[in-house]
């Protein structure tokens, strides 16, 4: 196979997997999200946080964007033993769980 086409062929399969870098403005903005839905309340991350709960600073090296966004709006009776103290967020707006997912899951 000639090299161009092995290169694209390459990228198209790997293009997937990557999730989209968030911009300057997505990245603040889901710091923010992560402080006013009291995520800190119990998790660790970058330094500052409970121990309560598991940290969350390379959470992106055991669940991916979709795992955690499930993790998020799972229901109460949807829960297993170890999850049941994480609260559901299925009240909160879709687009801003989705981009904390996404922020969540860039940290490795
Ligand atoms: C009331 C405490 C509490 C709050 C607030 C909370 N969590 Fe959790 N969370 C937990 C507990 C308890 C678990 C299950 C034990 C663990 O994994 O550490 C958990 C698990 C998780 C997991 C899965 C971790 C893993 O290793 O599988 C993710 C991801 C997560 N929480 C993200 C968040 C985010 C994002 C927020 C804020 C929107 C948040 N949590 C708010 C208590 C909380």
């Amino acid at each position: 196979m000639r090299p161009v086409l092995f290169t694209l062929l390459l990228l198209g399969l790997c293009t997937p997997l990557h999730a989209e870098p968030l911009s300057k403005s997505e990245y603040r903005q889901a710091q923010r999200l992560f402080v006013a839905l009291g995520c800190r309340a119990c998790h660790d991350f970058e330094k500052s946080g409970s121990t309560l709960a598991g940290s969350l600073d390379r959470i992106g090296l055991k669940l991916n964007e979709e795992e955690i966004l499930r993790r998020l709006q799972l229901a109460p009776e949807e829960r297993d033993e170890a999850n049941k103290y994480m609260p559901s967020y299925q009240t909160t707006p879709a687009d801003q769980l989705k981009l904390l997912s996404r922020f969540l899951a860039a940290r490795k």
